[in-house]
Parts: structure tokens; sequence; C-alpha cells
């Protein structure tokens, strides 16, 4: 491997969420809370970033912006950035889309937000499937608007849509978006082409429009391919597309995302409302990420494949009872741990006070979650090692 992803990095002094914000995040009130385990010792497997270092051409592309030493205003202007991503996106999905139908945004969350209000009327409801990452939710929430959940069928910890129940509720309620993860987190699932031309229909028929979060789409499992929705509904001007290099490349602290809206009308009601600026650093880093992250993408991909190998097996092994698939793409692992803890609510607080483990589950992911733990598996194997040692010894 030219990259090495076994390497543990001092995240200490960076302000990092993972390390200094977990008591905000996950336990409230944060600072009640005494653990057993100094803030360093524990092993961190929550929010959704990487313990590896950022690509090295990356970080060379930020360095070379930084020695141009002037950081005034900044937007895209340079039509190389389109251009960029086009090619990204022909290259790994055989998709491209109009240069006048992109916008950026400083990350996918705060394009959620806006989205919401932008799409959807006061009296209209927004549909998401559950378990579902909670943004969804709390775009949902911060707009008063009115939450439908349509609840994944769950065989063994295979996830499918309920078409049936998607149907009936995007025909008999008001709803007009709905807010899609494809590939879906936290249950992993890349959905498949015929999957994902039923949903299209269904939510279009009725007349529903679709913002499909696909943050997640260039980190699958070796032998998954993902399909960007409005690949496959050309026609449509309903589906909005959210993409990003920050969570592929470890640089969502650069908060700069590609949001791609065909419809004209509501690209002008972003365009009035959105702040436009942007960072100039994270710009370069996006950039470079999508034209020279290809081959540190495909190294990651099969670090993170023996990740969710060793996974399977430590937890074959040791927790015999609890229900786990290797998921075919995030870096998270979904795992059902109702036999060990049958009664417990509260599973961060579990962990947290009982492995010296910190992890999100249960309810953090809206409804149909009960029972469940999400492992963020992207770290060194010897730190993913003792993770997975704390957390079986805390239940076996
Ligand atoms: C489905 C999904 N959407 C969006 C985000 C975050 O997006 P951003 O960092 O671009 O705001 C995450 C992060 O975990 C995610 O899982």
């Amino acid at each position: 491997m030219k990259y090495d992803f076994d390497e543990i990095i001092d995240r200490k002094g960076t302000n990092a969420m993972n390390t200094d914000g977990f008591r905000e995040y996950l336990f409230q009130p944060a600072d009640d809370i005494a653990f057993p385990y100094a803030d360093d010792e524990f092993i961190r497997m929550w929010v959704a970033d990487m313990e590896f270092a950022a690509p090295p051409e990356i970080i060379q592309a930020v360095k070379d912006r930084l020695d141009k030493r002037i950081f005034g205003y900044t937007k895209v202007f340079d039509p190389n950035y389109y251009l960029s991503v086009t090619n990204w996106t022909q290259r790994h999905y055989q998709w491209t889309f109009e240069k006048e139908h992109l916008v950026t945004s400083p990350g996918i969350i705060p394009a959620l937000y806006e989205l919401v209000e932008y799409i959807c009327k006061p009296d209209e409801k927004v549909l998401i499937f559950t378990p579902s990452y909670a943004h969804f939710k709390h775009a949902v929430d911060y707009n008063h608007l009115e939450l439908v959940c349509s609840d994944l069928i769950n065989q063994q910890g295979y996830y499918t849509m309920n078409f049936d129940d998607l149907d009936a509720k995007t025909k008999n309620e008001k709803i007009s978006l709905c807010i899609f993860c494809n590939p879906h987190n936290p249950s992993g699932r890349v959905w498949t082409p015929e999957e994902l031309k039923r949903f299209g229909r269904i939510c279009l028929k009725n007349n529903v429009w679709i913002i499909s979060d696909e943050i997640h789409c260039d980190l699958l499992r070796n032998g998954n391919v993902h399909t960007p929705l409005a690949k496959l509904f050309p026609h449509s001007d309903r589906i909005i597309t959210c993409m990003g290099a920050s969570k592929t490349f470890n640089m969502a602290g650069l908060m700069f995302s590609n949001i791609i809206i065909p419809c004209n009308e509501i690209r002008d009601i972003w365009k009035a409302r959105h702040y436009s600026l942007e960072n100039p650093l994270s710009i370069a880093a996006t950039q470079a990420a999508y034209q020279y992250g290809d081959e540190w993408l495909e190294q990651l991909k099969c670090y993170l494949d023996g990740n969710f190998d060793f996974t399977r097996q430590y937890l074959e092994t040791c927790l015999p009872k609890a229900v786990f698939r290797i998921p075919e793409a995030t870096y998270l692992a979904w795992v059902n741990i109702r036999a060990y803890l049958p009664r417990e609510e509260n599973l961060s607080l579990y962990f947290a006070s009982n492995a010296g483990v910190l992890l999100e589950g249960g309810n953090m992911f809206v409804a149909n979650s009960d029972g469940y733990i999400r492992l963020n598996l992207a770290c060194p194997r010897s730190v993913l090692e003792e993770g997975l040692k704390r957390i079986c010894k805390a239940l076996g």
C-alpha cells in the first residue's frame, strides 16, 4: 500500500468534534457525567469522520493555495471545478449533469435545512425512511413541518423499502418531499437500480420532490456499484442530488459540498437566499480530491473491507447472538445487540460507562432502531480491535 492506514494520529489540540465534542453531542447535560475513563482513554467509534490522514495530494493542494497568501472573499468561478466534479461522477457513476445545475454549500446538512424551506409550504409534510440519519429529522423539525416515517423492512440485518407503505403515505398524506439516503446510513444498503426506479416512480407519481443525499456514494465495499438516483430519471427536475468529497476524503471540517438542483425555480430561490461565498482552502482541497484522489480511495476501500471482515469474524466468535451483515456501503457497522441488552435504552451512555467506547445507537436514528449500535470502523485496525474487545467484554 502506498498510503498508511495503520498510522495512529493524535487529534489533540485540533478542536475535533470527535475528540472534544462528544460530551456535548452524545450526553446531556454534558458536564454532569463522570466516566471511569479519561477523555483520551475512550475508543471513539461515533461521529462519521475517519481516523486516517487525508490524502497527501489534497494536503499539497491546500498548501499550494496557502502559498498564494491572500484569502479574500471567494466563490467557485473557475469552470475547472465543475469539470473535476463531473469527470469524477462520469468515471465512477457514468453520470454527469449540467454546469448551471451545480451550486455549492458549506455541507449537506445546511443545504438540507435550506432546501426543506425552499420546497415545502407550511402545511406540507416530509417523509424519511427509518432508521435514519438524525439530521434528516432535524431539518424537518427546524422548519416546523410534520415528519412522516416509513420503516424500512429488516430481514436479518438486510434492509429494504416498504413500497406499499411509501405509496400509501405519499398518496394519502400531504407529503411534498422525501429526504432519501442513497446509499443508506445507517444500514449501509446500496439501493439497486430496480429499487431506485420503483422508489422514484412512486414519489414522482405522487408529486413528491426528492432530495437524494449521496454523501456516502464513494465509500462502497468492493464489488458494489452506486447509482445516482437522478441518473435514472433524466427528464425529472424534481430530484436534487447532494454529493461531496468531504466524507470520502476525511475533510468534513472544510465544510464544502455539491448540490445539484435541476429545477430552475428552486435554484433561483437558492441563489437569491443562500449565502454563496466559500472557503478558498475548501475549494482547492475538493478539486484536488476529485482530480487526484482515485488511488487513495481505492486503497482506503480495501483497508475498510479488511476492517469489516475483521469485525464480522470478531463478532461471530465473541458475540454470536449479535446480528450483523457487512454493509454494502459506508464505513459504519450497524449491529443488533438486543439479545445482550434487551432493556438498555441509552446505548451511548452504557458503552461509554461500561466499555470506554464512544458510539451511537438506538433512538439516535429516529425510529425502528431499538437495540442497534452503529460503530465507525474507519480507524486503524489496532484501534478497531481494542474497541471490539471492550464492547465484547462489556456484553460478555
Ligand atoms: C447521510 C448523511 N448526510 C450528510 C452528512 C453530513 O454532511 P455534511 O458534513 O456535508 O454537512 C452525513 C454525515 O455523517 C451523513 O451521514
